[in-house]
């Protein structure tokens, strides 16, 4: 069957037939195009990019030009996939208008699909401006990196009835404001599986079990990239790391004895040609 580009429409009839929506971060060409190969659904140009890639300490400092840096390499690689680019922290806060104009960059300098930003009943204004103007809203709810110091560290969100209503309420009024699929964080799968059941969007679960729509992971993270720490609900698929080093370790002691480069791997010039340039 011919492959076709995956719509917000497509992911919300999986929800309709009890299909599993898959979703996947990538923050450069190689990577998105691996992704988009696996025919994994939709392509997240997470702001986790500061951490797994920037090497900053968290989310927080990450900045849209960087944001749109990297998503235009993801657009580059990435042919199917539907392709959200996440909204860094305080590209959203400040003003609606602001908000817009950023979402807006995402779609007419990155050539994405949709954007994602945090937060529930706090952003349902800014969601409901970005959506009107014309542009499709991930929402993402639980454990929201960016406002990690307000929540107390990365811990697991709705662990109370009181926590878990109130994930669900905000839930609600994501679906209301017009998100057409919501990401839920570091959530139990129980509490998870309630909100899934509630609204008629999507969930996407990242670290909320398997009661969701659909998952999504860290893409270095279930590669085995990022090594200063690995949550406990991401499954490391493959330990690229060490593979890597291993490598690189070959290449410099390879280099150190003579045996690389080899005949295969050097340009020849013609002998005639060399004894004019050695008459010369
Ligand atoms: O930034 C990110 O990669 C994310 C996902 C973990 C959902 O927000």
């Amino acid at each position: 069957m011919e492959r076709k580009k995956i719509t917000i429409t497509d992911l919300q009839a999986k929800k309709r037939d009890g299909k599993k929506i898959t979703m996947l971060t990538a923050y450069d060409y190689p990577m998105a195009k691996l992704v988009d190969n696996a025919e994994i659904d939709s392509i997240l140009v997470g702001d986790s990019l500061g951490m797994v890639v920037l090497g900053y300490e968290s989310t927080v400092p990450v900045t849209m030009d960087e944001m749109i840096h990297h998503a235009k390499a993801v657009r580059r690689g990435t042919k199917y996939a539907l392709l959200i680019g996440d909204m860094p922290f305080m590209s959203y806060q400040v003003s609606n208008e602001d908000a817009i104009r950023n979402a807006s960059r995402f779609m007419k300098e990155a050539g994405c699909d949709a954007v994602k930003l945090e937060g529930g009943s706090e952003v349902v204004g800014v969601t409901k401006a970005i959506v009107n103007a014309g542009i499709p809203v991930l929402g993402h709810l639980g454990l929201t990196p960016q406002t990690v110091s307000k929540l107390g560290g990365y811990k697991i969100q709705g662990k109370s009835a009181e926590a878990a209503r109130k994930i669900l309420d905000d839930a609600r009024l994501l679906e209301k404001a017009g998100c057409f699929a919501i990401v839920l964080e570091c959530v139990p799968d129980k509490v998870a599986k309630l909100i899934t059941e509630r609204i008629s969007i999507p969930t996407i679960s990242c670290g909320a079990g398997p009661y969701c729509d659909g998952q999504v992971l860290v893409t270095n993270d279930m590669v085995g990239l990022f090594d200063r720490f690995v949550p406990k609900f991401v499954k490391q698929y493959v330990k690229l790391a060490p593979l890597i080093l291993e490598a690189f370790k070959k290449y410099k002691s390879e280099v150190e004895t003579g045996s690389f480069p080899a005949a295969e791997h050097t340009f020849a010039i013609n002998e005639e040609e060399f004894s004019k340039l050695m008459k010369d």
